[in-house]
């Protein structure tokens, strides 16, 4: 964990601006006036989430004997919905101002009589279901109507006795999926926080009936752990334990990792005990067993399922704002994101001193080296010193800088850190090994 020399909590309004003008993510739509809570992700963007998901799935799957990993449909039977208790129980109060017209959620306002904008009495809360219908077939009114998965859970549910049959797991063992969902939020916002449609990492831990208890507080740990393992700081981080009224319908207990965002601690991972609800759920709806069958016991019953769900845009907007720092240096702001190297976008800048003629070929013939290990860049514009900040300003751990020596005299460059800002000179032919080397000290696993 890097230390971070900035004191109060940055704005979000910064990240966003930052993330914008950087190409992390850009407002869907945005030539058509946008399309409200809905973002796009920039270059710089898609390679965090691919770091983030390839972090998530090297610690549940390539990491592990006893998971596997699944990619199931967005758009189901809609009949999983139905036996899932989606269809009936997935809803959130809703409660609209008749004066301003503007809808809220019962639970996320103190006061759900008033309106918090102009104080005119509410409506009556009614619960509004967050599934997003649409059909399938060419003619709408003959069509089947269906929805667009709110979990990727189920998809995992439905797919049990397939996976276990295919792969002879015994339970304990776990399946991983990673994949988009949709939910027609009420209240979105908080830029990439709360949206409609975002993208999430779930695995589901199928046990023995007796030891969900045991996996529940393994689990918690292990993901609280993850995120400090990718550089979030721990005391920003919290655990909160769910009062019975509050549990999703299908839970027994469940316990959030919340982050605290400049707008105040928000849920990035829930931990849940679902029990047996879902097998024996989809079991009794579509006739077929969904039982594991233990040979130790001569036994056939419903595993049950401690589940972490987590969402990639989530981690996206903590790791924006946890790595966010400002410092002085020389007299003037220097503004880096300390992402921890195996989330930052780009691992390795290669600059040339200047875009003279005798550096920019030589700094290509060490670009090529380098990108054959490491995501990298190359950047000849402007002055070294606007480089410097601009990589340092989307989180590159490392530069490699190519001056007249290199070509004229010794064959060496020049590896800064991001952090320290400490140059060291190392020859062309050892720099693969020394670039590993430098990610390795600033906490690099891969
Ligand atoms: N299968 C259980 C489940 O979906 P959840 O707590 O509703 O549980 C899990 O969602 C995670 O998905 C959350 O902790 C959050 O990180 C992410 N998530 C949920 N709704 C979201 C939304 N509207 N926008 C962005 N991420 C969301």
């Amino acid at each position: 964990m890097t230390q971070r020399h900035l004191e109060t909590p940055v704005e979000m309004s910064t990240i966003v601006s930052l993330a914008k003008r950087r190409g992390f993510v850009f407002p869907a739509s945005e030539i058509y006036g946008g399309i409200g809570s809905t973002w796009d992700y920039g270059p710089l963007g898609v390679e965090l989430k691919r770091n983030i998901k390839e972090a998530w799935w090297r610690s549940m799957v390539y990491e592990r004997d006893d998971i596997v990993g699944l990619d199931s449909a967005i758009i189901q039977a809609p009949q999983v919905w139905v036996a899932s208790g989606h269809a009936e129980g997935f809803a959130d109060p809703l409660v609209e101002c008749p004066s301003c017209h503007k809808r809220y959620r019962a639970d996320q306002i103190d006061d759900p009589s008033k309106c918090p904008d102009d104080g005119a009495e509410l409506s009556e809360p009614r619960m509004f279901n967050l599934m997003f219908k649409t059909h399938v077939g060419p003619v709408e009114e003959d069509a089947a109507q269906v929805w667009l998965r709110p979990e990727t859970a189920q998809g995992i549910f439905i797919n049990f006795d397939n996976v276990l049959t295919a792969t002879r797991m015994k339970l304990p063992f776990g399946i991983a999926q990673i994949g988009k969902s949709f939910r027609n939020e009420i209240t979105t916002g908080n830029f990439i926080f709360r949206t409609r449609e975002f993208e999430q990492m779930e695995m589901e831990f199928f046990v023995k009936p007796g030891e969900d208890e045991k996996w529940f507080e393994y689990w918690v740990k292990a993901r609280f752990d993850w995120l400090v393992g990718l550089g979030v700081r721990p005391e920003k981080l919290r655990l909160r334990v769910h009062e019975q009224k509050e549990l999703a319908h299908y839970a027994k207990a469940a316990t959030d990792v919340e982050y605290e965002f400049p707008f105040g601690w928000g849920e990035v991972e829930g931990i849940a005990n679902r029990t047996d609800f879902d097998l024996s759920a989809h079991e009794a709806a579509s006739g077929k067993s969904l039982k594991y069958f233990d040979q130790e016991l001569n036994e056939h019953y419903w595993p049950y399922v401690v589940e972490p769900a987590i969402g990639v845009d989530r981690v996206a907007a903590v790791l924006m704002v946890d790595a966010y720092d400002e410092e002085e240096v020389g007299g003037e702001k220097r503004v880096v994101l300390r992402f921890h190297p195996d989330v930052a976008p780009i691992k390795v800048a290669v600059l040339p001193l200047s875009r003279n003629e005798k550096l920019v070929p030589k700094a290509r013939e060490v670009h090529a080296i380098v990108r054959k290990e490491f995501p990298s860049s190359y950047d000849d514009a402007q002055s070294i010193g606007r480089r410097y900040r601009r990589q340092d300003e989307t989180g590159t751990p490392l530069c490699v800088t190519v001056d007249f020596e290199t070509v004229e005299s010794d064959d060496a460059v020049t590896i800064r850190n991001r952090d320290t800002m400490e140059q060291v000179r190392v020859p062309v032919a050892e720099l693969a090994d020394r670039l590993r080397e430098q990610l390795r000290a600033m906490g690099s696993r891969v």
